[in-house]
């Protein structure tokens, strides 16, 4: 039986990215990823998988991938990658993100579990979705509050803002795992959430040491450029480069933290060597936000675009901000250093130089 290190869901974004770092760090890799469609339309490896990589064309939900892989490898350390995404679309397709998200990881326990297989360590792209909305800060009473989610009837009264309980004028707070209660807004943040609540019942039980990694919204290179669910920076690259004004939702001050693949590896490969082992889950972002505004300014300027407009548009699930507090992840040794202007010209360039705008 052969030692490795089991990537799920290896051949996609994030997988492809750290793996040159895995097998750079001598460990035989294994991906299983079932190469999903709407990620991979058509079927070709990424770029940047490493080609040392060994890939199982498999899916992560059923009994008989896991029998497969576990009768030629024993997994030493695991990064478990291999999710549904779309937050917006799992709200009308649930069952999609629980099969994978939930009972995928189901399945990978019990397997392991049947050949009293331990992994020396278990690391989990979890999402900042697990949050929803995060805490909101009441500025005239000074109170903290958990805002419930937006309603279709809010949105459409164009009330972007979270309501506060209290009344007054309402601002959001970072994310930070030890101060941010889970609270998801969408049918893949409760499965996301659900994924921990799993590993870290059985890892609990078994010994075994679990990483979680809450990553924000991670762009780069090598992001599907085909999946129109997820991806919103090469949306507007697409749109940019076509001399098109991006419209943007709601009114342009929705909040994300875009952190760049390059700075995702380097906190994923940290935690595949146990920096983050004794702690609980680690925010993984910039720490600056950033509005949807501001990012399609940034895009469409590079591109001599016109000006993006406004278009009041809403999507139900989407959450109005997140951004991260980054101290735990300083503390595992990660300083992210790609700014959005320097991640997005390098995305630009990917995009125009590989054809696919
Ligand atoms: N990219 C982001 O912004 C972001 C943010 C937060 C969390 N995450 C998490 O990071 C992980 C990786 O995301 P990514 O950005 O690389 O997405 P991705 O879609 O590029 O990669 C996911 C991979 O999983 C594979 N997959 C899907 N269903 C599978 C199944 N049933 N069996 C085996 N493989 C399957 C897909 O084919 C794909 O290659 C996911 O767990 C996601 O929830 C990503």
């Amino acid at each position: 039986m052969k030692e490795c290190v089991l990537v799920t869901g290896g051949a996609g974004f994030i997988g492809s990215a750290i793996s040159k770092f895995l097998v750079e760090g001598r460990h035989t890799v294994v991906a299983i990823d079932s190469f999903l469609s709407q990620v991979h339309p058509t079927g070709t490896k990424s770029e940047f998988l490493h080609p040392e990589v060994v890939l199982l064309k498999r899916d992560v939900s059923e009994r008989d991938t896991w029998e497969e892989f576990l009768d030629q490898y024993t997994p030493t350390i695991v990064v478990h990658l291999a999710a549904e995404t779309g937050t917006a679309q799992s709200l009308t397709e649930s069952v999609r993100h629980s099969k994978v998200n939930v009972l995928g990881t189901s399945e990978m326990l019990d397997a392991f579990a049947r050949r009293a297989i331990k992994p020396e360590r278990i690391v989990l792209a979890s999402s900042r979705a697990v949050y929803g909305e995060g805490l909101w800060l009441d500025q005239a009473e000074d109170k903290t509050f958990l805002p419930e989610p937006r309603s279709h009837a809010q949105l459409a009264a164009s009330k972007w803002d979270p309501l506060s309980p209290y009344g007054g004028k309402v601002e959001a707070l970072k994310h930070d795992a030890s101060t941010t209660p889970p609270n998801p807004t969408s049918i893949y943040g409760a499965t996301k959430l659900t994924q921990e609540h799993i590993l870290k019942a059985w890892c609990g039980a078994f010994g075994v040491p679990l990483s979680v990694l809450r990553l924000q919204n991670v762009y780069g290179e090598g992001q599907s450029p085909h999946n129109s669910y997820t991806g919103i920076i090469n949306i507007f690259h697409k749109l940019a480069y076509a001399k098109e004004s991006i419209p943007v939702y709601e009114d342009g001050e929705i909040i994300r933290d875009f952190v760049h693949i390059d700075d995702v590896a380097k906190a994923i490969v940290a935690a595949v060597n146990g920096a983050a082992d004794q702690l609980g889950p680690v925010d993984v972002g910039t720490g600056r936000p950033t509005s949807i505004l501001e990012a399609a300014r940034i895009i469409a300027a590079m591109h001599g675009a016109p000006e993006p407009a406004i278009c009041g548009k809403f999507r139900d699930g989407d959450v109005r901000s997140a951004s991260a507090d980054i101290s735990a992840l300083k503390a595992i040794g990660v300083e992210p250093s790609v700014s959005f202007e320097e991640g997005s010209e390098r995305v630009g360039g990917w995009l125009i130089s590989r054809g696919y705008i």
